[in-house]
């Protein structure tokens, strides 16, 4: 059963580590996240951005996915279903086809603006228990084709955020959609504590945690970072898995043309990241 956000990042905060968010795509996507949340009892975040959703056919669909794979598979660790940087629309449209999780991002709305809209969706959220996160100030880089700057949150913003009573909050400090460039200059820790000073208690979000170093990843956690977002990095060790079965000509062998064998390699170099990642997170065994 998919379960909101709340009870485990409460915990996650409590003992200094964070669950990780994985961005699904497809069924392979979503088994091999389940999966090994399952075999680390790892408590999982499974991330769905609109264009994700639009992918797979629609909410109903990604609903009716994953409902049936925690089912069938028997997924026993906790497991909430969240859209990643959802538009007012899309977080109410998720909130009506069974998400347990939103996430309404307003970052680019004036913060007046953004406050209104954030209270409006945690009303309509917190009657069915689903769990809110939101976002101030831009977090930079490309999802989805919105491009950022690389912006770092106003802590007193994020205070006035937070106290609308949403479950986690999201605060650029210097964070990266995709990969970072060479001359990235690292998280902005001096912004994580003053955020964390004025908002004691609240799990905050790190997005873009793609190739952030597994120094600073520590870092943030001990400065109440409590759920960390990953996306591209599985999507760069699936295609690599991928394009090495096809470079050595197994698609080509026997029966390796088929879907089940030509995405295995690829799915697996999914599991083996996320289970990298929840061990860097701290999250094993906290299911
Ligand atoms: P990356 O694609 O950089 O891992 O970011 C994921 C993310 O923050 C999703 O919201």
């Amino acid at each position: 059963m998919l379960v909101s956000a709340q009870e485990m990042l409460t915990k996650a905060k409590e003992g200094k580590y964070a669950v990780g968010q994985f961005n699904i795509n497809n069924l392979e996507w979503t088994k091999a996240v389940l999966q090994t949340a399952q075999e680390n009892s790892s408590p999982v975040i499974l991330g769905v951005s609109e264009g994700a959703g639009k992918y797979m056919g629609g909410w109903d669909v990604v609903v009716g996915m994953v409902n049936g794979l925690i089912k069938d598979m028997k997924i026993t660790v906790p497991v909430a279903l969240h859209i990643d940087h959802g538009t007012y629309e899309g977080a109410k449209a998720v909130i009506a086809a069974g998400f347990s999780s939103v996430m309404f991002d307003g970052s680019h709305y004036p913060i007046e603006e953004n406050i209104e809209k954030t209270k409006e969706i945690i009303a309509l959220a917190g009657s069915k228990g689903i769990s809110v996160e939101a976002e101030v100030g831009a977090i930079g880089g490309e999802e989805d084709g919105v491009v950022g700057g690389g912006e770092v949150a106003d802590p007193a913003e994020c205070k006035m955020i937070a106290d609308l009573g949403v479950t986690m909050l999201a605060a650029g400090i210097g964070n990266i959609h995709g990969k970072y460039p060479a001359n990235w200059k690292g998280l902005n820790f001096e912004v994580l504590a003053k955020i964390q000073e004025k908002t004691p208690g609240m799990p905050l979000v790190l997005h873009g945690g793609t190739g952030i170093p597994a120094d600073m990843i520590k870092r943030a956690i001990s400065l109440g970072v409590s759920k960390i977002n990953v996306n591209t990095e599985c999507q760069l060790a699936f295609a690599e898995a991928t394009r090495k079965y096809i470079e050595a000509g197994k698609d080509l062998e026997g029966k390796g043309f088929d879907p089940r064998k030509l995405l295995a390699p690829g799915t697996q170099a999914i599991k083996d990241t996320v289970k990298e990642k929840m061990e860097l997170f701290g999250s094993i065994n906290k299911a």
